[in-house]
């Protein structure tokens, strides 16, 4: 007894902890620190970076009551706890996230280290923070000292439409030397192309396809890297591979429709800029930048073009090129290209990285010499080679995301995307290589040329992508929803690359707009997209038309008019304002506030009477299947859609007039909307899903014609059989509006639908991916004959926009207010489903959700982070029968009851875990 008392003192001391009545109370913990959404980031270059964290705690009811950030110019100071840059003080304030660093100028090319401290609901302080780090990118157009240098390698394009212009990637090469002790080494580097920084004999950093896409006519990204143990006393050698890339090579479907340019959109040599800042332990500096002084070659990478692929030839390889002692007395000045017009930035997104290794699963050989590996889901990114073999052979890989019904990969759904890398052996030894400069959407591996028999080593498949699908986990008690899950994600992953695209195989690949803004919430359940978000807002702001629209895409390279449509273009609306609502996010408001009030007056100089009608390409609902809803009316419903966001985002940024004159908007196109398109039954005009979806979801309806119209949406599902006739823009709505309106066990009937058109169709016809069209491909259908082959991509993520359904309502988390301070945890809890389960890592911390029955008992578990609050449903009035373990709802002091009518109670619970009960009856 005396020995546990003992221990149990020692804890309670050396936690820090503190009682309150009879409470034990342990101090929150701080983790995830994020500058700018990132991790650390390197080179950023925000003059007031905004700063985020997440706490945990145990019990219930925790939220913190002040914090105190600390900047300090080093890991020294900040230890000492002395925060000389800036030190915010204690601060009164339940705020974790956006919070702007209020200290003095930051500098240049200058590391910072930061941890915070918080006091809890009952004013005890925490533990200080991990320490973590950020470092400022060159703020100043002056302190960029490089020049752009490629190398000359000729031009000779001669028939642009009937044959492939693939010129070589350019090899640059610097050696430089430290004679002191280098205490930091920095490189800041970008190129108008892509470009691989390379320093002695190894690649810099671990990321693709650098500096990323932009509209370079008016921003370049740059990247900064900390180099310091790279740097070796002596002779040090800094390499740049260069290639064509989004700059100067092919894009989109430009050569398919045979536009007056079909590649050199933004010029036609790439080119490298960027320097090395060496700071040594004596003070001194010196920088090495890229200027005359560089030597410029061709190498081994014969061709390299991201939609047409790459070829390697081995024997051509300039053996240490990028390492010290090379001689490289017969390379070439370098060429010295124009400086761009667009300002040179920090990249503000999440890079490309390698998220994931495949190992093939089968390979099969259809044809005597071809061999086709199977990596086991459909996947973007590129395929490593290993090999052996005589000097010379010539291994060719080329990549499919089905298999016809003779085996061999399909490729008509890469229309003319060449997609092809090849690889010429130099013959010594093991030879491993990948491709630098491209990447392909593929399941299917399919390799030429191999000296012999590959066995399964031959091929790994390096998953690319600009995210972690890593926010969010779902579960249910059917097994084709969970595929689908793993589906969505897979898609989401595949086409998250530098910027949202539509999909990652085709000669397409552009940032389609409509197909963000549909699927803009479910990307924010699945992955961490702030960052990458922030930057394809930029992309879109940067594309809008002189008009006022936004794009059908972004960045927008070609040179065409009208290039606009409704439910694209309100991607400059519906894009932001999930930005807001997700992350809390009022500065990305304030950038593209200016752009969004142009596309309103666009749209208000458009209608008449307040309806916005079709326009520009009028894509409509892209891709439904037997009923079409007409161009005006999805024009106008989205008219009114962008009016209540827009109010609401005048509001976050207290903007009181324009909060008004939106608010007046939307009341005057719902008015002149009901008038037109809903009659007095409760019917639309036009009577599609689509229709209904639309009208109720962004509340367009009456109010005493709402339930009625979705009662009619519902007669309508029914009478098609469970199915839908819906299309990109109909069909999450179709899922919201009928959750929205009480329709929760068709809305599963529809979630669990396996025939065509449904999710469930192509998991049960072994998809792994989601698919552009309901109907891409079916099991009795290998040749896919009789499919619209050149336009049936199998990695497209409009459809896998029920993802927002089945996190909203399914599991059931959503925020009331902005960045889930105030969370909703409404599950919809139906008989249709046994049980489900699911988290989601929101920017306030985990939250966790689910239900099963027992009987006619609902079970269910939520989990609630720490600084915020959830208003709990549960579907029965019936107070006494709700526990909270075996507790009465109404004895537990925790737990408030805030409602109980209209079929159920409403709890309002702080952070912790709460297992909940009740018997139902429906
Ligand atoms: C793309 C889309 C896009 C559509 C516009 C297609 O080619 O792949 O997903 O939204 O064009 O209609």
């Amino acid at each position: 007894m005396k020995i546990k008392l003992l221990v149990l003192l020692t804890v309670t001391f050396s936690l820090n902890v503190s009682f309150t009545k009879d409470k034990m109370v342990v101090p929150l913990v701080i983790e995830e620190l994020r500058v700018e959404y990132h991790e650390n980031p390197e080179g950023i270059d925000i003059e007031k970076p905004r700063f985020s964290w997440v706490l945990t705690g145990e019990g219930r009811n925790r939220y913190q009551s002040a914090y105190r950030i600390i900047v300090a110019s080093s890991i020294a100071e900040l230890e000492k706890n002395h925060g000389n840059i800036w030190d915010s003080g204690k601060t009164n304030s339940n705020n974790t996230n956006q919070i702007e660093y209020g200290g003095g100028a930051l500098i240049s090319n200058t590391s910072y280290y930061w941890k915070v401290k918080v006091w809890d609901e009952v004013a005890q302080e925490s533990q200080w923070s991990e320490a973590a780090r950020w470092s400022m990118g060159l703020l100043r157009f002056s302190q960029w000292k490089g020049l752009f240098i490629g190398h000359d390698v000729g031009y000779n394009q001669t028939d642009k439409y009937d044959s492939l212009y693939l010129p070589p990637a350019r090899y640059l090469r610097k050696s430089f030397k430290t004679s002191k002790k280098v205490k930091r080494a920095t490189a800041h580097t970008t190129a108008l192309g892509l470009y691989e920084l390379r320093l002695n004999g190894k690649k810099v950093g671990d990321s693709y396809l650098l500096p990323g896409w932009t509209d370079y006519n008016k921003r370049l990204h740059y990247q900064t890297f900390d180099i310091t143990d790279q740097i070796q006393q002596g002779e040090n050698v800094v390499g740049a591979i260069i290639a064509d890339g989004w700059y100067a090579g092919y894009v989109g479907y430009a050569l398919l429709v045979r536009l007056d340019k079909v590649r050199e959109f933004y010029g036609v040599n790439p080119s490298f800029m960027g320097q090395i800042h060496l700071e040594y332990e004596d003070g001194t500096s010196e920088i090495i930048a890229s200027d005359r002084s560089w030597k410029a070659n061709q190498g081994p990478t014969r061709e390299a073009d991201i939609l047409m692929g790459e070829t390697y030839d081995a024997r051509l390889e300039n053996s240490g090129w990028d390492s010290a002692g090379y001689d490289d007395s017969t390379w070439k000045d370098p060429k010295v290209y124009t400086y761009p017009n667009g300002r040179l930035q920090a990249h503000p997104g999440t890079l490309i990285k390698n998220t994931e290794l495949l190992k093939p699963v089968a390979i099969t050989e259809p044809q005597p010499g071809t061999f086709v590996f199977d990596l086991g889901k459909n996947i973007a990114g590129i395929a490593s080679l290993e090999v052996q073999g005589p000097k010379g052979t010539k291994v060719q890989l080329r990549f499919g995301e089905i298999l016809k019904g003779d085996g061999n990969i399909q490729t008509e759904n890469l229309r003319l995307a060449r997609a092809t890398d090849t690889y010429i052996l130099k013959g010594e030894g093991v030879e491993t290589w990948q491709p630098k400069f491209t990447y392909h959407g593929f399941q299917y591996v399919e390799v030429t040329g191999y000296p012999g028999k590959p066995n399964l080593n031959a091929i790994t498949g390096l998953v690319l992508s600009s995210i972690e699908t890593d926010a969010s986990t779902f579960s249910s008690s059917n097994a084709m929803n969970n595929t689908l899950f793993e589906n969505i994600k897979t898609t989401q992953s595949a086409n998250f690359i530098e910027v949202p695209t539509d999909c990652p195989q085709r000669d397409e690949r552009l940032g389609w707009t409509g197909d963000a803004q549909t699927y803009m919430r479910s990307a924010t359940y699945n992955a961490d997209v702030a960052a990458f978000m922030t930057k394809f807002l930029v992309d879109l702001d940067d594309a809008q038309r002189w008009y006022g629209a936004y794009p059908n895409f972004a960045p927008f390279p070609y040179s065409r008019p009208n290039q606009y449509s409704p439910a694209w273009m309100d991607a400059g609306v519906i894009i932001p304002y999930n930005m807001y609502k997700v992350y809390n996010d009022t500065r990305i408001l304030d950038y593209m506030y200016a752009g969004m009030q142009k596309f309103m007056q666009f749209q208000a100089d458009a209608s008449t009477d307040y309806l916005r009608p079709g326009g520009g390409n009028n894509w409509g609902d892209w891709l439904s299947v037997n009923e079409k809803t007409s161009n005006d009316f999805v024009g106008a419903s989205f008219y009114g859609y962008d009016a209540k966001l827009m109010a609401e985002m005048a509001k976050a940024l207290h903007k009181t007039e324009d909060f008004e004159k939106y608010g007046s908007l939307f009341k005057n196109i719902k008015k002149a909307f009901t008038e037109k398109y809903i009659l007095a039954n409760g019917r639309t005009t036009e009577d599609t899903q689509t229709s209904y979806a639309l009208a109720l979801y962004f509340d367009l309806y009456p109010v005493d014609l709402a339930q009625k119209g979705a009662d009619r949406l519902a007669e309508k599902i029914r009478a098609n059989g469970n199915k839908f006739t819906t299309g990109f823009l109909g069909t999450k709505h179709v899922m919201l509006a009928l959750s929205k309106y009480g329709h929760n066990d068709l809305a599963y009937t529809l979630f669990k639908q396996t025939e065509y058109p449904s999710w469930g169709y192509s998991v049960v016809n072994g998809s792994t991916s989601i698919w552009e069209r309901w109907n891409s491909y079916t099991k009795d259908d290998t040749a896919n004959s009789d499919l619209n082959a050149k336009m049936n991509s199998f990695s497209h993520y409009a459809f896998g926009s029920v993802a927002e359904w089945m996190f909203q309502h399914a599991i059931g988390i959503d925020t009331e207010d902005a960045g889930y301070r105030n969370i909703i945890v409404k599950p919809a809890i139906s008989k249709q489903m046994n049980d489900i389960k699911g988290s989601y890592k929101s920017i306030n911390g985990t939250i966790v959700s689910a239900w099963n029955w027992k009987g006619n008992k609902i079970m269910m578990h939520i989990e609630i982070p720490v600084n915020t609050k959830a208003k709990v449903y549960i579907p029965t009035t019936k107070i006494t029968d709700i526990k909270e373990g075996n507790r009465d709802i109404s004895k537990i002091q925790d737990i408030k009851i805030l409602e109980s009518n209209g079929g159920e109670t409403i709890l309002e619970v702080g952070s912790g875990k709460y297992s909940i009960s009740s018997k139902i009856t429906f």
